[in-house]
């Protein structure tokens, strides 16, 4: 475990988007907030006040939150900044190029749907087949690269390097599409805000790949508002943020990565992300196959569908709070990211 005792009282940079993500979210198809559901017997098993799990197992229609990075991205990407994709003129020859490790490719693939156009999507080998067919559903071109999500990215941008026709619609990396997909993500901390009415947290737990999706949690949680401490959870087998902060640089984790987590099986932390990472988490712990598996069956006890990547959030609370003691009273809000690809792998864990 790593634990940083200064990152509350830090103040992460202003990053406001040219624009309002929001208004583009609002557009997608079957878009709604996602619920924030209160378990108290989670509570009463972790000793802490209140447990609240922000469920995004389905998103706009997909099984997780990524939609809401991926399509901000593309809209910007395409030369949007006020309005929605219906205001914007789209080349149809254009094509969106991503790596992924399941969920940002099938969003990528979904939105190249929505708007007419083609996606070529490359994932790493040993992806779970039911991830690698959801992508093809949407039609996307999916190439199944032979080895891990960094050969998966490497492999992505040389393909669109070479088509100028191509936009590069990527969630990690040195270009501008993941810094714009992190102001998506804040979508969900807007809607926390909103449920919550007033109610401040004391431990938000967020799952971590390279933790983009993190750096928004923490660049939210370190501004003007409430401060409560940030606790990130990593597969024991691609612990890359785990181990960047424990050696206070980015530090690598040769693949494979083999972890059900697929969603969190990166072994390098990204770059627009690391420094705020560095400075705003408080805690970051690892878990293991089987700690995520118990974690689905738990929230499934209590009528919340939660994916490998989701159930991470209550598997690293548990571990967290093994050792260490927040207040009797404390509000803990789980980020739970993602719902169920493949419903018979998820029916055999869940009946376990
Ligand atoms: C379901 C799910 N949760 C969490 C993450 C982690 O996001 P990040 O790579 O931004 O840390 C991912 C990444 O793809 C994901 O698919």
């Amino acid at each position: 475990m790593y634990l940083n005792p200064s990152a509350t009282s830090w103040t992460a940079p202003v990053t406001d988007p040219d624009g309002d993500p929001r208004t583009v979210h609002r557009a997608l198809p079957g878009f709604a907030p996602t619920p924030l559901i209160e378990i108290p017997e989670l509570a009463t098993e972790l000793g802490v006040g209140r447990l609240l799990v922000k469920d995004e197992h389905i998103r706009a229609g997909l099984p997780s939150f990524k939609i809401l990075g991926a399509a901000w991205a593309v809209f910007r990407g395409l030369g949007g900044t006020t309005g929605t994709f219906e205001d914007l003129k789209i080349d149809p020859d254009t094509t969106l190029v991503s790596a992924t490790a399941g969920n940002h490719g099938r969003a990528v693939a979904y939105l190249a749907k929505l708007l007419g156009i083609k996606a070529h999507i490359f994932i790493p080998a040993g992806t779970a087949p039911g991830r690698i067919e959801a992508i093809r559903s949407e039609g996307a071109l999916v190439d199944v690269v032979d080895g891990d999500y960094r050969v998966a990215v490497a492999q992505a941008t040389a393909r669109a390097d070479q088509d100028p026709k191509a936009l590069h619609a990527a969630d990690v990396g040195n270009s501008m599409t993941p810094v714009w997909a992190t102001q998506g993500y804040r979508t969900i901390m807007h809607e926390i805000d909103d449920q919550l009415a007033g109610v401040e947290p004391d431990l938000v737990v967020v799952p971590v790949g390279a933790g983009s999706f993190a750096s928004t949690v923490v660049s939210h949680y370190r501004s003007d508002g409430p401060r409560p401490a940030i606790l990130t959870v990593e597969p024991d087998s691609a612990a890359c943020l785990l181990k960047s902060l424990q050696a206070g640089e980015p530090v690598t984790v040769p693949g494979p990565h083999p972890s059900v987590m697929a969603g969190l099986n990166a072994g390098d932390v990204d770059g627009h992300a690391w420094p705020v990472l560095k400075h705003g988490v408080d805690s970051a712990i690892t878990v293991t196959d089987e700690d995520a598996h118990e974690a689905m069956r738990t929230l499934a006890a209590a009528n919340v569908v939660a994916g490998e990547c989701g159930a991470a959030s209550l598997a690293g609370a548990r571990n967290f709070l093994a050792t260490q003691k927040l207040r009797p009273d404390a509000v803990v809000v789980l980020i739970s990211t993602e719902g169920v690809h493949d419903q018979a792998a998820y029916d055999a864990v869940i009946s376990r």
